[in-house]
């Protein structure tokens, strides 16, 4: 089939290349001209594990330009993958995602318009209502998120765990059921309302498991339990499951605080106070700063002190900081008049960090460091020689923000450890 996605973004960038892959043909179109010139020439501008040779096999299937008309010239299904991101008020800023729909052309044959972006449930009838407003009722309408993690995109777009339809017409999910032909999921036809809310409650379901854990976390170390073991023990209940138990400083990202946050101002603005969800949010922001004071705990007053930040991105796999723990970690530490050095294998901090020393290498940031937080679980800090480290530290103190580290073998090595919901020894 023929496709146009509109954003070259994470999300549209994956979807292009992974239909490309699947031997649709596709056009890729984004506004920023520089991108799609390094597109053209092969570069790919974000780290995502795979989509190079996805690109680089679509070959002539895979096309990219900015111009909206180039995009839509033969397509039959026309993606929307544009950023979504919060406003001021926590609601999600539609403005790119009505640039689309108002940019798209008279065009006589059937299409079918799908959203990929992440949107408020209701946002599918608003843009049916302008679409036929504008005579286009030729122009079907279909909501199919994505529900891809940064990291394991490729594999999460081909070997779906599910793909959602919500659907005004049963014949635009036909053509979305087409495209998809060749992935092996379950296929779940819905209205379009229902897909949405699917989005934004699959990661609000998500981010509950999250800020669960990492109370039952917080009680651990007040109590004397080790939350690795507790989350071992509940999640071979078939029912909890093991996914999504991780103990750390609480999840950031591109979708997770944003989506959170556009589900709890959606339900407030339709009169409903979504308790549950305003807890687990500011779990979240909480459990970043405890980091904070387990610091000071160890070392009195954070004043002079040197402290070594190990890793940026808000995960391992990849260079996005965008909502990154690490930020808010930075920005408290600074603010408690430490000095802050900082190291991340791929994300480019001197671009976000302001006042923060970027260090070239782990050591680097660890020499003389009064204490080192582990902040994103990077497989080559624990492949680091911590004998070495404490050697090279002016005190030996760690604090594992996503517990990384074997506490014991920390302990041996002669440093002052401590953990996430672990028990002090
Ligand atoms: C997420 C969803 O997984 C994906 O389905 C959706 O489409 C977009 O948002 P992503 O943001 O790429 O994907 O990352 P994910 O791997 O889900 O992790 C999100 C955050 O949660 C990270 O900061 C991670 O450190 C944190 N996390 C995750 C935990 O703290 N504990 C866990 O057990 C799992």
């Amino acid at each position: 089939m023929r496709v146009a996605v509109f954003g070259a973004g994470y999300v549209g960038l994956v979807t292009g290349a992974c239909f490309a892959d699947l031997g649709h043909e596709v056009v890729v179109r984004d506004v920023d001209e520089r991108k799609i010139d390094a597109l053209r020439r092969g570069e790919v501008p974000i780290h995502e594990p795979g989509l190079d040779e996805v690109i680089a096999r679509a070959g002539d299937r895979l096309r990219f330009t900015t111009e909206v008309e180039e995009a839509i010239a033969d397509a039959e299904v026309v993606y929307i993958a544009v950023g979504t991101p919060s406003t001021y008020s926590g609601d999600a800023d539609l403005s790119a995602v009505w640039t689309v729909v108002d940019e798209l052309p008279r065009i006589e044959r059937r299409i079918v318009l799908a959203m990929k972006s992440t949107v408020p449930v209701g946002t599918g009838r608003v843009i049916r209502d302008r679409l036929d407003a504008r005579g286009l009722r030729n122009v079907g309408y279909v909501s199919n998120p994505e529900f891809t993690a940064e990291g394991t995109a490729v594999r999460d777009f081909m070997q779906p765990d599910r793909i959602v339809v919500g659907a005004f017409d049963p014949l635009d999910a036909d053509a979305i059921a087409e495209l998809h032909a060749r992935i092996d999921a379950p296929f779940l036809r819905c209205d379009v309302a229902s897909a949405e809310m699917i989005k934004l409650a699959a990661n609000a379901a998500l981010v509950t498991r999250i800020s669960f854990i990492n109370e039952i976390a917080n009680v651990c170390e007040a109590t004397g339990a080790d939350v690795q073991v507790v989350a071992e023990g509940i999640g071979l209940d078939r029912r909890i499951g093991p996914a999504f138990l991780r103990a750390g400083i609480g999840f950031g990202g591109s979708c997770f605080p944003k989506d959170s946050l556009a589900l709890k101002q959606l339900a407030a603005n339709s009169g409903y106070h979504f308790q549950l969800l305003n807890a687990v949010i500011e779990v979240n922001e909480l459990q970043k700063r405890r980091v904070v004071g387990k610091l000071e705990r160890m070392l009195g007053s954070l004043r002079g002190a040197t402290i070594a930040l190990l890793g940026l991105a808000f995960k391992p796999g990849t260079d996005d900081m965008r909502e990154a723990p690490s930020l808010v970690l930075a920005g408290r530490l600074l603010a408690e008049g430490a000095h802050v050095r900082a190291w991340d294998p791929v994300a480019d901090g001197s671009r976000y960090l302001e006042g923060v020393e970027i260090a070239p290498t782990a050591l680097a940031a660890l020499e003389g460091a009064d204490a080192a937080v582990v902040v994103t679980e990077w497989p080559e800090i624990a492949e680091l020689d911590w004998g070495e480290v404490a050697k090279r530290m002016a005190r030996p103190v760690v604090v594992d923000g996503r517990n990384l580290l074997d506490p014991a073998a920390m302990r041996a090595a002669g440093f002052e450890y401590e953990g996430i919901g672990r028990a002090a020894e």
